[in-house]
């Protein structure tokens, strides 16, 4: 069932992050294609100005490894963050938007490698970031964090494992609830990842993490067992072969049944 129409808390969670982030601003529209694609458009004109874009409805919203990302108005919290990082190392930023995201939810809400939010075997949000650079190589690039999270359940037909909703865990929470409640946190942990990188935060991705000594499959055909993550936020799998450390751009990764 859609839960509109929605009051969205643009002012508090731009007092909120505005201290953070010089020059923030938060838009909220009822329609786009995608939040990332207008925030990765915008980078690519030139506009890297901090903002927080929230749609209630996405009409081509994306998810990772060139999947489609699905939601309904009002069942569904879809926004992006976009804002210019200068980290010594990239490695594991992905990890470190989950974790955040995570941590400003719930104690059940668990991380499946590399950044996939689950409760209960089931899948509760997906995160995507994608990053674009202004011009010289090591200028700032602008980061686009894309979040979509399942407030309410919706239809699971169609999908191998139904999904998981915020409401189970909170039900007193709506969209706009939940975006005042991750916003600041989330910026807070993009900076603290900017100065210090992956290291703070592998052990809180490890507090989370689903796949710890699970058997995997990747998607080139091999499998393994789960080992935590390396330094670099490389998801460690014991294969046949040896201690292998996988990159979520070299393939996706699922429990064995
Ligand atoms: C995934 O699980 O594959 C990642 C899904 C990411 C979805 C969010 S919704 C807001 C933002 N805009 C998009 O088009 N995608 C991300």
């Amino acid at each position: 069932m859609a839960h509109l129409p929605l009051r969205w808390p643009a002012e508090a969670v731009w007092e909120a992050v505005a201290p953070l982030l010089a020059g923030f601003s938060v838009e909220v529209l009822p329609e786009i294609d995608s939040t990332n694609t207008e925030l990765m458009r915008r980078a690519r004109a030139g506009h890297g100005d901090p903002v927080l874009l929230v749609a209630e409805h996405q009409s081509a919203g994306r998810g990772r490894l060139g999947r489609q990302w699905s939601s309904r108005a009002g069942d569904s919290l879809t926004f992006s963050l976009g804002l210019p990082l200068q980290p010594a190392s990239w490695s594991g930023l992905s990890l470190v938007v989950g974790v955040a995201v995570a941590e400003a939810l719930h104690p059940r809400v668990g991380l499946k490698w590399p950044n996939d939010l689950w409760v209960d075997g089931r899948k509760l949000g997906g995160i995507l970031v994608e990053t674009a650079s202004f011009a010289l190589a090591d200028a700032p690039r602008q980061t686009v964090v894309g979040v979509g999270l399942n407030i309410h359940r919706p239809p699971g037909e169609g999908l191998a494992t139904p999904p998981a909703s915020v409401d189970e865990l909170l039900p007193e929470l709506d969209a706009p609830a939940v975006l005042a409640r991750i916003a600041a946190p989330l910026v807070a942990a993009l900076q603290a990842f900017e100065t210090a990188g992956f290291e703070p935060f592998r052990a809180r991705f490890e507090a989370r993490d689903l796949l710890r000594d699970r058997v995997v499959t990747l998607s080139d055909g091999s499998t393994g067992t789960a080992h935590g993550v390396a330094q670099d936020g490389g998801l460690l799998v014991h294969t046949a072969a040896g201690m292998r450390v996988v990159h979520s751009s070299e393939v996706s990764v699922r429990p064995a049944p």
